[in-house]
């Protein structure tokens, strides 16, 4: 049986998506920081658009306690593939982390789970983490497939990584009914899924890189409705999107993840 009671320190993953520019990244940056003071307690992502990428990291500084996220990463390290952007580019930019597989890069972009695998072996092999989303639609959810239509993004995307690889991998489960609309999964329909995950993950690879696997919630999460999330052993921390975007409520959703698990 997978160690449910290893507690981990969460992480807090904002996804900006296709918003602020450059400058308002800054500001942003600015903004955020005077809100909140760092915190051995909880570790903070920002997913800023490519073009805000090098101020954002800028504004950040080089021992930052805040690190930084690409939203989309492509699988080959150069070549001509007009439009894309590599993994070593995003390196250089100052990037730790790259969110793959993000359900609207699957739904609007028709990204499939073959091309989400090639670039989660792109980012390890060139040194950042993949966050790797996962989710079913209502309709799944609906006819009971939530559980086969996860477990086979995972087996897709994570086909052939080692114990090694996964420790530095990071699975973000989204129901995709529950993005952007206002209405998140609640904490036991979190949490049964998130066991599933962790017992795929032991059930293909072993007990200590389940265990050891950070697994977080997203979809609607808000200020007001992160607590009964992070109160569960079974979440590991949230990929918020809406709330990210004001520094105020951020700020707020981080502060409550600093102090839950303190
Ligand atoms: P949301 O987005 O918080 O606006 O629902 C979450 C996400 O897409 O990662």
């Amino acid at each position: 049986m997978t160690n449910e009671t290893l507690v981990h320190r969460p992480l807090i993953v904002g996804n900006w998506k296709m918003n602020k520019t450059a400058t308002e990244a800054v500001a942003f940056i600015r903004d955020f920081r005077n809100r909140i003071p760092a915190s051995p307690h909880a570790d903070v992502v920002i997913a800023p658009p490519f073009t805000a990428l090098p101020s954002a990291c800028n504004a950040l500084g080089p021992s930052s306690w805040i690190s930084l996220s690409a939203q989309n990463v492509h699988w080959e390290p150069y070549g001509a593939f007009t439009g894309e952007i590599s993994a070593p580019m995003l390196r250089e930019l100052g990037c730790r982390y790259v969110i793959v597989g993000h359900s609207e890069r699957r739904g609007l972009f028709g990204e499939r789970d073959e091309t989400i695998h090639k670039k989660v072996r792109a980012a390890l092999k060139h040194g950042l983490s993949p966050i790797l989303c996962v989710g079913e639609s209502l309709e799944e959810r609906e006819a009971s497939r939530t559980e086969s239509v996860v477990t086979t993004q995972l087996g897709n995307s994570l086909a052939g990584l080692t114990t090694q690889d996964l420790a530095t991998v990071t699975i973000a489960y989204e129901p995709v009914w529950a993005i952007g609309t206002g209405r998140a999964a609640t904490t036991e329909q979190a949490v049964t899924v998130h066991r599933s995950i962790r017992l795929f993950i032991e059930t293909g690879w072993d007990s200590p890189t389940a265990s050891a696997m950070r697994i977080l919630y997203g979809g609607s999460v808000t200020p007001q409705n992160i607590e009964p999330f992070l109160a569960s052993d079974a979440i590991d921390g949230a990929l918020v999107g809406g709330a990210c975007l004001d520094p105020d409520s951020f700020a707020t959703i981080v502060r409550i993840a600093q102090t839950q698990r303190a």
